[in-house]
């Protein structure tokens, strides 16, 4: 499995080394892809290292940005992009977060693509379209290395989960257009539901948001998914 920390804009630099010093004690069978927020990135070391987003500009002036190229010199080898809350709160579009996937995949590192609906478009049934046109953007490019994270946007952060068969008919459906690809669930994932998940055969792992903040908790779900 498959298994992405979301650090999201959490930990200062204290508490992140305290806490890089806990997550390097779990013991697992799962891949873990850490993804603190950038400035915590130069402080990792002896864990895989993912960014939360990339810029979809070059190295050079783009003041406040940071390139693909420079996190390939810090050994990222995965990056977060079209996370539901940089799409809802920095306004990035399917188009913004095609040209950061191409940024990646000329440094070699790998996206993992976050899509998912919002509660409306659950409620009003559009959720198929919705998943269908985020991941449009993968039609005209290589998309043989590249990660799927679906995350409904009204179960991320919120205790709520869908139901089993609810994630089973999107995967079936994103695996259909993209059946060679791994794919994630992310949104509220934790150890009161991870029994119910793990008998989605179809999950090829996890994005974790809150559970990625406390180890102890993370090794008890990674135990539980042995
Ligand atoms: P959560 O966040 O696990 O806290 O719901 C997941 C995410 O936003 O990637």
């Amino acid at each position: 499995m498959i298994i992405a920390l979301n650090n999201k804009s959490n930990l200062n630099k204290e508490e992140f080394i305290s806490y890089l010093n806990s997550l390097k004690q779990i013991s697992t069978n799962s891949t873990l892809i850490l993804c603190p927020t950038y400035i915590n990135i130069p402080l990792v070391d002896g864990v895989l290292l993912g960014s939360q987003n990339v810029s979809r500009t070059d190295t050079g002036a783009f003041t406040g940005e940071v390139s693909a190229k420079q996190l390939k010199s810090y050994d990222v080898k995965y990056s977060i992009v079209g996370h539901s809350e940089r799409r809802e709160y920095q306004k990035e579009t399917n188009e913004d977060i095609k040209e950061k996937i191409i940024k990646l995949q000329e440094e070699g590192i790998t996206p993992i693509l976050c899509i998912g609906e919002s509660k409306v478009e659950r409620d009003n049934g559009t959720y198929k379209e919705v998943i269908k046109e985020e991941l449009s953007i993968l039609n005209d490019i290589d998309n043989s290395n590249i990660i799927i994270a679906y995350e409904p946007i009204w179960s991320i952060g919120t205790g709520i989960i869908p139901t089993n068969e609810e994630i089973i008919e999107v995967f079936e459906l994103i695996k259909s257009i993209l059946p060679n690809n791994k794919v994630l669930y992310g949104g509220s994932a934790n150890n009161d539901n991870i029994d119910t998940l793990k008998q989605i055969d179809l999950i090829d792992g996890y994005l974790l948001g809150g559970l990625s903040l406390k180890p102890d908790k993370l090794q008890e779900f990674l135990n539980k998914l042995n």
